[in-house]
């Protein structure tokens, strides 16, 4: 035990967008609490519940140190009585009572089974739940009208929710590589999302398209899931058209916080021949990715987890594709890259630091009544007054 007097006194800036957050935590413990709790008030459809868990987990996720004693944290911000509370149980007896009573409840299990189906939301969760309906078996028994979206996410459910390894990003990326530039030569794929943050895992992978020239990435969605389709990669996609400058409120004021790129979330039928095939080239030269290549590939154990069952040849990944014209590419970059609380910040960051909008498409002055520019990420944070946080350090 530490004495307080001796123990150090913390300080991070307000804002995550002001902070670098690396996948390393000093506080897994208490940050697991306070995100446990953070979805829990999100599958209630308490989303300003949920961010200010999530923002009192990402001040402790940016802490150098392991906290030993509340009063290190006094002067934090984002830090309110209700988060306090909970990592003062840690502290005082190794675990949070709420956050292991919220887990155990069959209503966190039930909302958290539910919304594990693509395409099922809290609302539709709760809806089900009153109707007696908490299981998928239940909900198979039940007879209950699903849409296309939700069948998909029913039949795919193992796969679905299963966590996508690296190695598995990369096969994909290359097969969306060979779909894209088949259909447009030069276009040029990126993967965003938690991988381009470093992360080992991810539920979904994320790629963001475009072609160096203007315009040419017009219509170039259909033509990718039309090629994709041909080659028996989808087993679901819903493609939304570009809605951008058709808005009516103005491109960087969206009625909400969803852009309007053309954009598709599909399932990937990814083949297991696919997944080492894609590998090889990359083994050859760099041991790192050998290692989680193989790693990956003991570690998922289908005929274990479903012993009298044949295993498949396959798995199911989810993918979110993205096409961005290039003039807007590096908002969207930014965007996409998340997290999905530093994303946040930054918007908060932009507005009310900086009486400014930000959204994936633009960055609007309301002061000087102009779009801002940017060709780079850089450029974006060298906008807002910020210092450059690189993909890796925005783990918040
Ligand atoms: N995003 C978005 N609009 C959506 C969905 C996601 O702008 N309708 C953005 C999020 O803000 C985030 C990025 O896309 O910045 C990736 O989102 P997501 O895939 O949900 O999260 P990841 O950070 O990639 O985490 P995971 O590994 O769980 O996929
Ligand atoms: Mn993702
Ligand atoms: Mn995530
Ligand atoms: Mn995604």
């Amino acid at each position: 035990q530490i004495n307080e007097a001796e123990a150090m006194v913390f300080s991070v800036p307000n804002y995550a967008c002001q902070r670098r957050t690396t996948l390393e935590n000093h506080n897994a413990v208490l940050t697991d609490a306070l995100s446990l709790l953070a979805e829990n008030a999100e599958l209630e459809d308490e989303d300003g519940r949920g961010v200010a868990f999530r923002r009192a987990a990402a001040v402790l996720k940016a802490l150098p140190k392991p906290v030993t004693s509340l009063t290190q944290l006094r002067g934090l911000p984002c830090l309110g009585e209700h988060s306090l509370r909970v990592i003062q149980d840690v502290l005082e007896t190794g675990s949070s009572s709420e956050a292991e009573s919220t887990k155990q409840s069959e209503r966190f299990k039930a909302l958290k089974v539910l919304t594990g189906i693509f395409g099922v939301g809290p609302k539709t969760a709760a809806w089900w739940i009153r109707h007696g309906i908490n299981t998928l078996h239940q909900l198979r028994a039940s007879g209950h009208t699903l849409n296309r979206a939700q069948q998909a996410g029913l039949e795919h459910y193992d796969g679905v929710n299963r966590p996508v390894t690296k190695a598995e990003a990369d096969a994909i990326g290359e097969i969306v590589e060979t779909a894209v530039t088949s259909v447009l030569p030069g276009a040029q794929v990126t993967l965003t999302g938690g991988f381009r943050r470093g992360k080992l895992t991810g539920h979904d992978v994320d790629f963001l398209i475009t072609h160096p020239e203007e315009g040419r990435e017009e219509g170039l969605m259909p033509k990718v899931v039309s090629w994709l389709e041909s080659q028996g990669f989808l087993l679901y996609q819903k493609t939304t058209r570009n809605s951008y400058l058709e808005s009516k409120d103005g491109p960087a004021r969206p009625a909400s916080n969803m852009d309007r790129f053309e954009r598709c979330f599909s399932i990937f039928k990814l083949a297991e021949d696919e997944r080492r095939e894609t590998k090889q080239p990359e083994t050859r030269t760099d041991g790192v990715t050998r290692l989680r290549a193989s790693e990956d590939a003991c570690g998922r154990q289908p005929a274990l987890s479903q012993a009298d069952e044949e295993p498949k040849p396959w798995r199911a990944v989810r993918v979110d594709l993205v096409v961005s014209p290039i003039s807007q590419f590096a908002f969207a970059l930014l965007g996409w890259t998340g997290s999905k609380l530093f994303e946040r910040e930054l918007r908060r960051w932009a507005g009310y630091e900086k009486t400014m909008s930000l959204s994936s498409h633009a960055l609007y002055d309301n002061k000087q009544s102009r779009y801002l520019k940017a060709t780079s990420e850089e450029e974006i944070f060298a906008h807002l007054g910020l210092e450059y946080v690189p993909p890796s350090e925005r783990n918040a």
